[in-house]
């Protein structure tokens, strides 16, 4: 029996922050982030705008395209870092401003990998007797931006997406999930502040320590590196090779980064959903965000192979191979 993604959905905020403002901002200029990220620009959400109001906007518009009302599902799985609160798990509120009477729901931590780990974790709920299960990655980035460090300012943005997963009734769908991670690189990617290691306290925000570090340069090796050998390893499981893929869904991160591990696996540019340039990094929301305007762009059909493929802090990194 296999699972498969039944519907997905989007929402960004109206609110677009673009690299000439930025310029207004940091000691920083358009072309420098467009030839070292792709990046153009970015939404972010608005004042009291927060991580659960994006959801319930993606994942509403997902369950219309699944065709299922919320109280249809028996699960919801939010992947974020930047919740409404650090308690209760945003997804009970999700839960309830959809009207999912039926179902479970919770938070996941994977940083950018959220969505992959989430379909994982759906996708053996799915197979072991679960009707429904929504997974969701939503990000409020702008609250934990540093609005005054041009090395880390300039990357990331506002958003969410959401799928979903339902049984499949044939032997198409999700074929695999490959999670992985390595704690031993847990500082390369950081918010050092307001967690239990480091509890709020004037002296915390005083410091900036409430908001994202990174070691960017060290990042970007490591994602080439991962994005590619799992690519790899996915594909070897299922018999498949690089010539298989229709679409490959990667994290929305740099577009050097995505260029680098293309030209390692061989694959066409025409074969990468690229859309870093109008969003940034929305860390657990890329993905979905990529993946449902691929589908509404018409560039998966049935029968299409698509993979998704991401890395972020933690170091966490994961893949997907789904048959649509
Ligand atoms: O979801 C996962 C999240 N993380 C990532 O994907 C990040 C991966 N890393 C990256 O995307 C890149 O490393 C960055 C875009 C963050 C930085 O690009 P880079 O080519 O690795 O630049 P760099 O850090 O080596 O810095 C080069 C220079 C430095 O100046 P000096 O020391 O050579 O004088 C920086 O200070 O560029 C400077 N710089 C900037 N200049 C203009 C750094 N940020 C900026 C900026 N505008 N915004």
């Amino acid at each position: 029996m296999r699972s498969r993604i039944a519907g997905t959905g989007s929402y960004v905020p109206a609110k677009v922050l673009t690299n000439a403002d930025l310029e207004r901002m940091v000691a920083t200029s358009d072309e420098w982030i467009v030839e070292r990220t792709g990046i153009r620009e970015r939404h972010v959400a608005g004042p009291g705008e927060a991580c659960s109001d994006l959801a319930v906007k993606a994942a509403e518009r997902a369950l219309a395209a699944a065709g299922i009302s919320a109280a249809d599902l028996d699960l919801i799985l939010l992947a974020t870092c930047t919740g409404d609160y650090p308690l209760p798990a945003t997804a009970c509120v999700i839960q309830h401003r959809l009207g999912a009477t039926k179902a479970a729901a919770c938070d996941l931590s994977a940083a950018c990998c959220g969505f992959v780990y989430a379909l994982s974790v759906a996708d053996a709920y799915v197979k072991t007797g679960m009707r429904h299960v929504l997974i969701i990655g939503s990000e409020v980035m702008s609250g934990i931006t540093d609005w005054t460090d041009r090395n880390t300012c300039i990357l990331f943005g506002d958003g969410a997406g959401a799928a979903v997963i339902s049984a499949s009734e044939n032997d198409r769908g999700i074929l695999s999930t490959q999670l992985r991670s390595d704690g031993t690189l847990c500082d390369l990617i950081e918010v050092p502040g307001g967690g239990s290691r480091m509890p709020p306290s004037e002296k915390m925000v005083a410091e900036r320590m409430q908001y994202i570090k990174m070691k960017g340069n060290e990042t970007f090796k490591v994602a080439v590196r991962t994005l590619e050998d799992i690519a790899r390893e996915t594909l070897a499981a299922s018999g498949l090779s690089v010539e298989d893929l229709d679409l490959y869904v990667p994290h929305q991160a740099n577009i050097r980064i995505l260029k680098a591990v293309a030209s390692r696996l061989g694959l066409p540019p025409e074969k990468v959903m690229l859309n870093l340039d109008r969003y940034g990094n929305t860390s657990a929301a890329s993905i979905p965000i990529a993946l449902d305007e691929a589908l509404r762009q018409g560039r998966i059909k049935e029968g299409s192979l698509v993979m998704l493929g991401s890395f972020g802090a933690g170091l966490t990194w994961a893949s997907a191979l789904i048959r649509w």
